[in-house]
């Protein structure tokens, strides 16, 4: 099926077997995560799991290597390991932050927090049910649920600034003084208190990430089975397909069709 974007619904036929693009009766497939987002979405989920074990094993280091101390340097490389990837991890979010402006507006959605907008709290709850298997059926949407998009919020967004402020400010201790990451970061540590509180606050938030991770997976497998929508093959083409005939509760399918109806 060839990709289709945003302004254009594809319309399946109707009861009568009369399928019109422009009356739009159903979204069938629509364009929602573009190349950036879905590279992003990789490179930061590997980054991630090589950040939590490389970090996991600097918090708790193996307890003996063979030979003589001189002739290992496993916690050099470990360390080495977690800070390239924490480059990577830095730059990525940065350039993902750069696509919530340029890209369409799903690229946005993991910024944003919807705090006073009453029907997404509504909506979230609603999910919340569903998740909690209280609801028989799922609604559609064309971007993130709003449960999907409030923990993103809060582990991704936030999490991912909280990790690289903490990150660097730990990293600035080893730069030294005058370095770019201690100019930048280094009022992080008297304002925890010390470094170690840093070192728990920059563990903890690991375990917060994983939590979001352990559920998030869990979510996608789980939606991509049970949903009336695609889901996990949507990060990877970029397409939302629908498995029915009802409008997405996201209010996308009405944008689509007046965007229809205007280019005649
Ligand atoms: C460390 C691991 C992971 C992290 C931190 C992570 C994080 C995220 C984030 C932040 C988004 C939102 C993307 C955006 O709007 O820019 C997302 C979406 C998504 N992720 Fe992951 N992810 C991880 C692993 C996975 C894995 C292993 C799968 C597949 C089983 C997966 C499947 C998906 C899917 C399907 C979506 C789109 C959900 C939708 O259609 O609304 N993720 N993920
Ligand atoms: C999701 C992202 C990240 C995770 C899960 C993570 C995880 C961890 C963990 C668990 C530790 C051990 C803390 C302790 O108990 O002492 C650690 C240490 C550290 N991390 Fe991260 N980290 C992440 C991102 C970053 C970033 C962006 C930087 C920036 C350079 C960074 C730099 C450091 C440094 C400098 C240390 C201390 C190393 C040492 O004392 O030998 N981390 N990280």
């Amino acid at each position: 099926m060839a990709p289709l974007d945003d302004a254009k619904p594809v319309a399946t036929p109707d009861e009568e077997g009369t399928a019109s693009p422009a009356a739009g009766r159903f979204l069938k497939a629509i364009y929602v995560y573009e190349v950036p987002v879905r590279v992003w979405h990789w490179v930061n989920a590997l980054a991630i799991v090589v950040l939590s074990v490389t970090g996991y094993l600097i918090a708790n280091p193996l307890p003996t290597m063979p030979g003589e101390a001189s002739a290992n340097f496993l916690m050099g490389y470990i360390r080495f390991v977690h800070f390239a990837a924490a480059y990577i991890f830095a730059v990525g979010f940065i350039g993902r932050l750069y696509w919530a402006f340029a890209g369409n507006h799903h690229a946005r959605q993991l910024f944003r927090f919807p705090f006073w907008d009453r029907h997404w709290w509504g909506e979230l709850f609603v999910e919340a049910r569903w998740y909690l298997f209280l609801e028989r059926k799922p609604k559609l949407y064309v971007g993130h649920n709003p449960l999907a998009q409030f923990a993103m919020f809060w582990a991704i967004a936030v999490g991912s600034v909280f990790m690289i402020v903490t990150g660097f400010a730990l990293y600035s201790e080893g730069a030294g003084q005058g370095s770019w990451q201690d100019r930048l970061f280094g009022w992080v540590i008297p304002l925890f208190g010390q470094s170690m509180d840093v070192h728990t606050w920059h563990h903890l938030g690991m375990w917060a990430i994983l939590l979001f991770v352990i559920v998030h997976v869990y979510a996608a497998v789980r939606e991509d089975i049970m949903s009336r929508q695609s889901i996990i093959s949507t990060m990877i083409s970029g397409v939302r397909t629908f498995k029915d005939t009802e409008a997405p509760a996201d209010g996308e399918h009405e944008r689509s069709v007046k965007k229809v109806a205007r280019a005649g």
